[in-house]
């Protein structure tokens, strides 16, 4: 009963809120719960903004405890607040999470990440749920897209989601392609899904591993094709600079000319080749005129040492220790801030899907054809999620569930906006008075949003 009541008052402000965008951002900038926001993050042609500024990803990737000890970081609030005061001092804008827990809360931190000016590029698949690039069909399943979808619900309402990686590294040779189509299904399908719910369109794509051999044809399946099967942006980790080193002995330049015509963002998931020392000079050339027009920035792998010899820092309990990369990169950071549009192209074509060849094995969907979303988890799309399972469920990758069938290009388009959109907020609430219980926690879960855009004196 509280909820509803929470719910009739919220939709009141929203209606008056929602006349006057500069009235939500006055009045959350005001808050008394010292709750942050920063601005959204937009794509407009092959480039970020935030309002109306190039937006250049400046971070780290940050995953304390490794892949060997799976843990949320953002639901860790001493650990996030030790390692936000070296992030300040890095200068970065932006840190990637490769595992969250979506049962855990993520409202501190995220806080304490927007109060910083930092935002946070997340990893939607967590290693039991994910795709199995040794057999992809069984894993693109409906329990999969539960998780993954239920992650979009815990962080879409933070203004500092900058964006959601759909897949990570799935692809790392030539004879595992074969998972391209369900790789951009997902993508497909987490696109639809934030527009169903009618969240802010957050971008979505993918990061691909550094494997050159089919790095471009990734790129360009990614970006081809109707809209609703199109990425918002492409990532790839990219260790060829190595010191020492330049833009043209690193090759750059000539992906600089590769990627010339690209018509969404590009950027580096992860760089930072440990040969010899790590002089990070290749930031200059990041963030310069060298290769601002082609790419948007990138994300340093990684902040913490997990015993690969990767890490700026050491964490030990509550001590970091910096290493001399660590000051490199500040010092390299500082020294090179990119200032205008830096020559992005505010438009482009979609990207020609490649041909099947010898390094591009993708027989079973061919062109334009993807897999189909399983039948199971067309529901989510307007019933939303529910309750994720956390980093503790049973896993998804043999659930059943999964796809049968291909779809016909533009089947991803957001065909119906859900409830949840907030312009029906008053008419759940009146649903939720007449006693809908049903749609109970979804309701709470517009409360949640709007309390984190209007600030707590709402409630
Ligand atoms: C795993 O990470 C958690 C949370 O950071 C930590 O408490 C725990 O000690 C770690 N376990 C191991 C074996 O490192
Ligand atoms: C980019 O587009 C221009 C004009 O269409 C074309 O001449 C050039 O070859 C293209 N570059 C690449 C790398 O595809
Ligand atoms: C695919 O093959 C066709 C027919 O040979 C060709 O016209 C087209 O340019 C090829 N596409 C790419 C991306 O190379």
């Amino acid at each position: 009963m509280k909820c509803s009541i929470i719910l009739a008052a919220a939709a009141v402000a929203l209606a008056n809120a929602a006349a006057s965008p500069a009235r939500i951002e006055a009045r959350a900038s005001a808050s008394s719960t010292g709750s942050a926001t920063l601005p959204t993050v937009t794509v407009k042609g092959n480039a970020f903004f935030a309002g109306n500024n190039r937006f250049y990803i400046r971070g780290v990737d940050y995953q304390p405890g490794g892949s060997s000890n799976v843990s949320d970081p953002i639901a860790d609030t001493n650990g996030c607040q030790r390692d936000i005061v070296e992030f300040k001092k890095l200068g970065i804008n932006t840190i990637r999470v490769y595992t969250v827990d979506n049962t855990a809360n993520h409202d501190t931190c995220m806080n304490a990440l927007a109060a910083a000016g930092i935002y946070l590029a997340l990893d939607v698949n967590t290693p039991k749920y994910s795709i199995n690039r040794g057999d992809p069909a069984p894993s693109y399943n409906a329990a999969y897209l539960q998780n993954i979808f239920a992650t979009i619900d815990a962080f879409a309402h933070y203004t500092n989601t900058l964006l959601f990686f759909s897949g990570n590294e799935v692809i790392n040779s030539d004879d595992t392609t074969n998972c391209a189509p369900y790789v951009k299904a997902v993508t497909r399908d987490m696109k639809q899904y934030i527009g169903s719910r009618g969240y802010r369109s957050i971008p979505v794509g993918y990061s691909a591993a550094d494997v050159e051999s089919n790095r471009y044809e990734m790129a360009t399946y990614m970006n081809c094709g109707p809209s609703d099967q199109r990425s918002d942006f492409f990532a790839f980790n990219d260790y060829s600079w190595c010191d020492p080193s330049s833009f043209t002995q690193s090759g750059w330049d000539k992906k600089v000319v590769q990627y010339g015509n690209y018509s969404i963002p590009l950027f580096l998931s992860e760089y930072g080749c440990i040969t010899n020392q790590r002089a990070f000079q290749e930031v200059s050339s990041l963030y310069g005129s060298q290769m601002t027009s082609v790419y948007s920035g990138g994300l340093v792998y990684e902040y913490s040492e997990e015993g690969n010899g990767f890490g700026l820092v050491t964490i030990n309990g509550n001590t970091v220790t910096e290493h001399s990369d660590f000051t490199a990169l500040e010092t390299q950071l500082s020294q090179n801030v990119p200032s205008g549009d830096g020559g992005y192209r505010s438009s482009g074509a979609p990207s020609v899907c490649p041909n099947t060849s010898s390094t591009w094995e993708v027989t079973g969907f061919t062109g334009e054809m993807l897999p189909a979303i399983p039948s199971g988890a067309v529901q989510y799309m307007s019933k939303g999620a529910g309750t994720g399972p956390g980093l503790t469920g049973t896993g998804s990758q043999t659930a059943g569930g999964a796809s049968s069938g291909t779809a016909t290009p533009g089947s991803g388009a957001v065909t119906a906006t859900s409830r949840a959109q907030l312009a029906s907020a008053s008419s759940a609430a009146r649903s939720l008075v007449q006693g809908d219980m049903g749609v109970g926690p979804f309701v709470c879960g517009v409360v949640v949003l709007l309390s984190t855009l209007l600030g707590a004196s709402l409630l």
